[in-house]
This record gives structure tokens, sequence and C-alpha cells, in this order.
């Protein structure tokens, strides 16, 4: 397998995805549909999807622009707030509407201003997500403007998630966007019995921080959490290709429009939709670990949220391509740049 031109996979699904809404979902959804079956979609709309009708309303508005000819399910997910209501979050979960619940801290990233101001807040909806054995996804960064920003996600396992874990014993996470060495080695502490998961982003798996200050301020480098340094790095591509069951694909692909991203409060978030998967394969191959790419793109998501791998396959083969210096006015990850792999149509 390593040194392969071509490689076949069961179709991946993307496990964490922002696809907005209105012009801009129409504009970036066929990126996700050429390549994924599945797409966890992140809640953090204005105003954030926090109910049964909203989360109805948004699957309806998303499956309207999937083609006829096409196979794609999304994975709606519930927006805690301090006073989500647990039966509620038990209708949409028992009615196949909610995949999953997900947790903002607030004011921790784009749209978390109605996030959850202290987990003691939610405990009766974590009891009853662990009775439900349904996921919660962390994003895992303190906000306490006194931790360094790049220590954010450090602080979080010690001082949130570690407790968090110890008091619902039996409660079913997924750390979102691991982009430490810490984190990783606290999955790989936690996850033996199945109940921790994390997913990885590629932006996290092809940069350092050292991307954000490259001949000048990039703000198309700027995401939540920040990139971190190499070391950090290693360790994702490490996570990512070991094949561990625990660590799967989540792009975290987070468009603004340009004009969001080049100005003076510049909003994080990385646009690879319309690279995602090719992306994925320049790191595994790089990392010789190309036979690793199925389990973690195709196999392991589904596992642990207890779903069928998809039924279909994609192709990618070795080749060169041109990424377009926007789409749908918002500039994508190597925008004018070359991507080293390419989908077989
Ligand atoms: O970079 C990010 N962008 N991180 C997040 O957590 C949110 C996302 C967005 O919605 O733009
Ligand atoms: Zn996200």
């Amino acid at each position: 397998m390593p040194g392969t031109d071509r490689l076949t996979l069961r179709r991946p699904d993307d496990w964490h995805l922002h696809l907005r809404d209105g012009a801009l979902l129409r504009a970036v959804l066929p990126a996700t549909l050429k390549r994924f079956g599945r797409a966890v979609v992140m809640p953090n709309l204005r105003p954030p999807v926090t109910g049964l009708a909203e989360a109805a309303g948004y699957r309806d508005r998303i499956l309207a622009l999937v083609p006829s000819d096409i196979r794609f399910q999304p994975l709606m997910t519930c927006y805690a707030a301090d006073d989500t209501d647990p039966d509620q979050v038990e209708t949409g979960w028992r009615d196949g509407l909610f995949a999953a619940v997900k947790l903002y801290p607030a004011h921790a990233t784009t749209n978390s201003d109605r996030g959850v101001t202290d987990p003691a807040r939610i405990r009766g909806l974590l009891e009853r997500l662990q009775r439900l054995g349904m996921p919660l996804l962390v994003h895992g960064e303190v906000t306490d403007p006194g931790i360094d920003v790049f220590d954010r996600e450090a602080v979080f396992l010690d001082r949130v998630l570690a407790p968090m874990l110890a008091d619902f014993p039996a409660l079913r996470v997924v750390l979102e966007h691991v982009t430490t060495a810490d984190a990783v080695a606290f999955v790989r502490a936690h996850a033996a019995d199945g109940r921790l998961g994390a997913t990885i982003t590629v932006h996290h798996l092809l940069l350092n921080r050292n991307a954000l200050f490259a001949g000048g301020l990039r703000p198309h480098a700027w995401c939540l959490p920040v990139l971190k340094r190499e070391r950090h790095r290693l360790a994702l591509v490490d996570a990512a290709t070991s094949g561990e069951p625990w660590f799967f694909l989540g792009t975290d692909s987070a468009p603004h429009p340009v004009t969001a991203k080049e100005s003076a409060r510049g909003c994080a978030g990385i646009f690879t939709a319309p690279a995602a998967l090719e992306l994925y394969a320049e790191v595994f191959d790089r990392a010789g670990a190309l036979d690793r790419l199925e389990a973690f793109a195709s196999l392991n998501g589904p596992r642990f949220y207890r779903l069928p791998v998809n039924r279909d396959t994609v192709t990618l083969e070795r080749g060169r391509w041109r990424m377009a210096e926007t789409v749908g006015g918002v500039v994508p990850f190597r925008a004018g740049a070359d991507i080293e792999w390419r989908l077989v149509p």
C-alpha cells in the first residue's frame, strides 16, 4: 500500500462540519456531497439550533439542496444551553432527529454566546445523555481570559473533561477537533471502554502555528482551537494514522465570507470542504499510512456512533490539481495552490 497511486475506500463521513444556512449553505454543500455520505452538522447558527422545530427545519433546508441521485444524510445536533430541556433532547433522539448534543462553553468560539456557562448547570442534561447513550460533542477549551489561548485545550482536559467523565462514568463523549499532544494522550487514557472518541481536522494535521504568521498575519489560518506547535501536530498525525478506533475524521470545515475573515477582527474557521478527503490522503501518504485512511475516514466514526458503515465507495488517485481562489465567496484552504490527490469521478 505505501507508494500506491490509487486507493478505494468505503465512502467516508464527516463527523464535524459547519454548513451554515441560506446562500452560504447552498454554496458550500456540494463540496461535502461529493465526498461524504453523512456529516454531523454543527448547530452554531445565529440563532443556534436549540430546539426540535429548528433542527427539523434546518435538516429539511439541507436535504432540499441534495440532488436526487445523491445519498446524503445530515446528522443533526442540538446546541446545549444552560436551560436545555432534557425531555426535548430525548424526544429528538428517539425520533432520530438529533444524533448528538453539542457543548460549546459560552464564548469559546463562533456563535457560542448562548453556550453553557458552567457544566454544573447542565447536570440534568448530562444524566439524561448518559442514560440514553446519546453522544455529547465537546468543544474542549476553557474560556478563562487568564489562560493563554494556546493552553486552553490542555487546561480544559484537567478542569472540565476529567471531572465530567468521572462524574458520569457511562457518558459517551466526542472531544472535537483535538489539537494537542495532551488531548491525544488524554483520549488514549480514557477511550479503551469505547466511551470517548475524538475528531481530528485536516488543517491541524497539516499546519502548525507558524502558518498564522508566515510572511504576515494570515487570517485564513485562524481557527479555534488555534493551531499549535509542531510537536502537537506530529502527535495528531500519529493519532490519526494509528488505526486506533477512537480517532476519526471531522473536518470542522468552517466557511466564512472573505470579508469576515480578512478583517481587523477576523472570524475563526478554515474552509477545507472543497478538498477535505484529498488533503487527508496527503497527510496519510506522507506518513506512509495510506492503508489506515479507511479506518480513520470511514470505519471508526460509524463504530463510535453505532451506525452502519456506508455501502458505496470512493476512489482517490495521486494527481495534482489547483484549488480555486474562492468558492462561493469563501477562500478555501490551499486557495490557488496545488492539492496532491484527487477524487476519481
Ligand atoms: O474555527 C472554528 N470555526 N472553530 C469553531 O469552533 C467554530 C467554527 C465556526 O463556526 O466558524
Ligand atoms: Zn466546529
